[in-house]
């Protein structure tokens, strides 16, 4: 982007545009209240390799810092595409998290220099952000037929453990001849899908966040889920453990505590778990 002298308020966005770090600090207070970014929130905003894993407790800050770092990336890249893949709620919670990042973005530019640099959007729907030059961020549900996108400068997997293994080997070929980045972000899912196996390939940079590093989890909370749910499940959900088969866990949970307990709390608990493994249920 050109640095002009002659005009001090574009030399300023643009020395913001240059450090993520700072980006990030404007747009997610403005956006969300934010008052500090996680030092590993940091470095996976600033982490330019091309295949980065990141393996996170729930509610860490994944989804949030990765599309800080999608609306970054699309504004400092005309032309360019930014894919996110996920399940259909997610990506449109993924798009809504752009969409709040940008114009957090525009809303300080306006407060600032009064509009003049504000970046339009020419294409704003709920799976689509087009900017006026000409990057695009899409939102896309995962399957098989998330191919034909040409030369993505990033694609961007959120909750992989949700997204089966037939979209992820659709988008391989597009990232060979980009040379775009690939970002798995989940929660670890057992140990079948793509997010686990490839934990072993040696091609990622690896992140791995237990709820340990992140300040907004108590722990005295998550020893209270710890009673509810068991130990397995914590391990899954919030220290970054990949198992075997949670619900064949659930299941032994269930079976043991129904022999002893009938409290009432436990029995509602119990029948939701029951759910769950049905698939009848979400995982809380
Ligand atoms: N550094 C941070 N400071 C304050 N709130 C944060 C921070 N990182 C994440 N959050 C908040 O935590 C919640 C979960 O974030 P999200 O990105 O959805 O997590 P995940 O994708 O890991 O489940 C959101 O309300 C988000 O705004
Ligand atoms: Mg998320």
């Amino acid at each position: 982007m050109p640095r002009l002298p002659s005009d001090p308020a574009a030399f300023e966005r643009d020395v913001i545009l240059a450090d993520i770090e700072r980006f990030a600090s404007i747009t997610t207070k403005r956006a969300w209240g934010w008052e500090y970014i996680d030092p590993w929130q940091r470095r996976l905003l600033k982490c330019e390799d091309r295949y980065i894993w990141v393996n996170a407790s729930r509610q860490s800050g994944k989804s949030s810092t990765l599309m800080v770092k999608t609306v970054h990336g699309a504004i400092t890249n005309p032309n360019s595409l930014s894919l996110i893949l996920a399940k259909q709620e997610q990506a449109d919670e993924d798009m809504r998290k752009c969409k709040d990042i940008y114009n957090a973005y525009n809303d300080y530019l306006k407060e600032r220099y009064g509009g003049v640099l504000v970046l339009e959007l020419i294409e704003d729907n709920k799976h689509t952000m087009e900017f006026a030059h000409r990057a695009r961020i899409k939102a896309l549900a995962a399957t098989e037929r998330s191919r034909g996108y040409s030369a993505p400068l990033r694609v961007t997997i959120d909750e992989a453990r949700d997204v089966p293994d037939e979209a992820f080997v659709a988008i391989n070929p597009m990232l060979i001849v980009s040379q775009g980045q690939l970002i798995l972000g989940s929660t670890p899912g057992g140990t079948s899908g793509f997010f686990s196996t490839e934990r072993q390939n040696p091609r990622y940079v690896r992140f791995v966040v237990p709820y340990t590093e992140c300040p907004r989890i108590s722990r005295d909370e998550i020893e209270i889920e710890r009673q509810i749910y068991g130990d397995a499940y914590i391990k899954q959900e919030y220290s970054c453990e990949f198992l075997d088969e949670i619900s064949a866990i659930f299941t032994e949970k269930a079976l043991n505590e129904s022999m002893d307990d009938t409290e009432e709390p436990m029995l509602g608990h119990m029948a939701h778990i029951q759910k769950m493994i049905k698939g009848e249920a979400e995982l809380i």
